[in-house]
């Protein structure tokens, strides 16, 4: 079945303080953002009608923005409130919202110093990242070609559009071999994360996880970290070598669309669904649907 396409859903998008029909956010071809990437964006789900950590994305859209040297023109007090006046607008109770901040029109070339920030929130629902059959199997991974850059290369704590280019081909590739997604290692040959979302693994009982410092520490990541230590597991952040992904037994990602999502195959290495990654993965709906599990 055809999909419609995303310029052609139904509703209302936030752009710029008003909130326009969906067909009518529109930006001139001549943006900034689009030819020099100059644009940061968030990624926040809705569950039961609240917006898991709204605060906690904004703030890191602020600050996305910051690092790529411009200030949003809505404090996160007032993108929190599009945010929540848009999800009841859209009339959804779980969904999916993307802000995203850009530079204008006004003037085209390296430098935009007096080019409009624009910012757009839109919301659409979007139940499962993965196919949700793979899901529970746990999804394969490639290893990518690319590698996530050295901080003194790219501003790889800012979630900007840019840094996406190196995710999108290595997700293709992946793809076009059959597989849900790559995992990419760093600069230094480390492992680092997954083109959308950050990576553990499960040894012995223990779970480890790159250090995240030269990719997006994830909200979920957070999180997720969070819940495993409230169960009692013992977390450790280190550098991992893709040798050692031998050794590893289970294997998931997290990440605000991924959630936590079971891993069964990285390239030639093999892991389980066990235990601890579906304690997580229930752990956490838990912890962003707070009203549901209490009701079950
Ligand atoms: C490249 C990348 N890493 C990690 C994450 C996970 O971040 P979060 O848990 O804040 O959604 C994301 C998702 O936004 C991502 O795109």
């Amino acid at each position: 079945m055809a999909s419609v396409p995303f310029d052609q859903l139904q509703g209302y998008i936030w752009m710029n303080g008003e909130f326009l029909r969906w067909g009518d956010a529109k930006v001139h071809v001549l943006t900034h953002g689009l030819h020099y990437a100059s644009a940061v964006f968030e990624g926040e789900r809705a569950y039961g009608g609240e917006i898991f950590k709204l605060n906690e994305h904004n703030e890191r859209l602020h600050e996305s923005a910051r690092i790529l040297g411009f200030d949003i023109p809505y404090s996160v007090a007032e993108i929190n409130e599009a945010c929540r006046q848009l999800l009841a607008k859209q009339g959804f109770e779980d969904a999916y919202v993307r802000p995203i901040a850009w530079r204008g029109s006004e003037s085209m070339g390296v430098s935009a110093q007096n080019n409009r920030i624009n910012l757009s929130i839109a919301i659409w629902q979007w139940p499962s990242y993965f196919d949700p059959a793979q899901k529970l199997k746990g999804i394969r991974l490639d290893i990518a070609e690319y590698r996530r850059p050295d901080p003194r290369t790219a501003p790889s704590k800012s979630k900007a559009a840019g840094l996406y280019m190196i995710c999108t081909i290595s997700k293709h590739a992946a793809e076009a071999k059959g597989y849900a997604d790559a995992m990419m290692l760093d600069w230094r040959g480390q492992v680092a994360e997954a083109t959308g979302a950050n990576i553990f693994f499960v040894k012995d009982g223990v779970i480890h996880t790159p250090i995240p410092d030269c990719f997006l520490d994830g909200i979920t990541r957070r999180t997720v970290i969070d819940l495993a230590k409230r169960r009692g597991y013992e977390v450790i952040e280190r550098v991992i070598m893709p040798e050692e992904l031998e050794g590893f037994e289970q294997c998931f990602l997290t990440g605000t669309a991924a959630e936590v999502t079971p891993v069964a195959e990285i390239g030639p290495y093999r892991f389980t669904v066990g235990d601890v990654a579906t304690n997580l993965m229930h752990d956490y709906m838990a912890e962003v649907q707070p009203k549901r599990a209490a009701a079950e």
